[in-house]
């Protein structure tokens, strides 16, 4: 549907966080390359960074793909990077929240340093990759004013907060997820149905019934501004 979207909203720039590309757990660099051929500019990814480890050298040689920057500074890769098209510049800066997740720093005593890789930037995008709602939500306060977009994802249901925050800065607790709806957060319904009726582990299939695109339009016009932000929820049926 990206192609589609591109031309239809006039996208300057296309933000995707990857971390599930791979049958739900992880991303390859093949997977990796055909999100940019298809016109992604930056992929963030979060808690599964690592679950591919194919990944990890591409980590470090591809600028363009981020995990979280509160990550211990040994393991590979980096996160932050700078996108330049049409003589307009979008930094991106990926962390990960401290509840339930292995990461190295809070993400709170992070984001200094990250802003100041970006700080070159006329537009800054936070992907702030979470489970719980609060560290978003105090993410989101904490960067009002300071950066265009504080956007969380990781739990894969859109929210019904999308605003822009009353210093400009765009906001949502979670973009959602682009994939299945007819599963149970991506996977097959009848095996995720197994596991919590009987407590007997199964091997997860990734569900392809009835796919939805999840994301959101951030518009922008003065420097580290969002003037609004709009959810994107289409079925891929509406398109194809
Ligand atoms: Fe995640």
């Amino acid at each position: 549907m990206l192609p589609k979207l591109r031309e239809e909203l006039s996208l300057d720039f296309v933000i995707a966080n990857g971390e599930n590309a791979a049958s739900g757990s992880g991303m390859t660099p093949k997977q990796a390359d055909e999100l940019f051929s298809l016109g992604v500019d930056v992929i963030t990814l979060g808690n599964h960074a690592y679950r591919r480890r194919e990944l990890w050298p591409y980590l470090t040689q591809q600028q363009h793909i981020l995990r979280p920057a509160n990550y211990f500074q040994a393991q590979p890769g980096h996160g932050t990077c700078i996108v330049e098209k049409g003589g307009v510049s979008l930094g991106v800066v990926n962390l990960a929240g401290n509840a339930f997740m292995r990461t190295a720093f809070p993400a709170f005593s992070t984001i200094g340093d990250a802003l100041g890789e970006v700080g070159a930037a006329d537009h800054v995008l936070v992907d702030m990759h979470a489970e719980a709602t609060s560290e978003k939500v105090a993410m989101g306060w904490y960067l009002d004013g300071k950066v265009t977009a504080v956007l969380g994802t990781h739990t894969h249901i859109p929210t019904a907060d999308a605003r822009v925050l009353p210093k400009g800065t765009a906001y949502i607790t979670d973009v959602g997820m682009t994939g299945a709806r007819g599963g149970v957060i991506g996977v097959k319904k009848e095996q995720s149905l197994s596991v919590m009726r009987t407590n007997m582990p199964i091997r997860y299939e990734p569900s392809d019934e009835d796919p939805w695109i999840n994301a959101v339009l951030i518009k922008c016009t003065t420097l580290r501004k969002a003037e609004s932000i709009e959810q994107i929820l289409r079925p891929l049926s509406d398109k194809e």
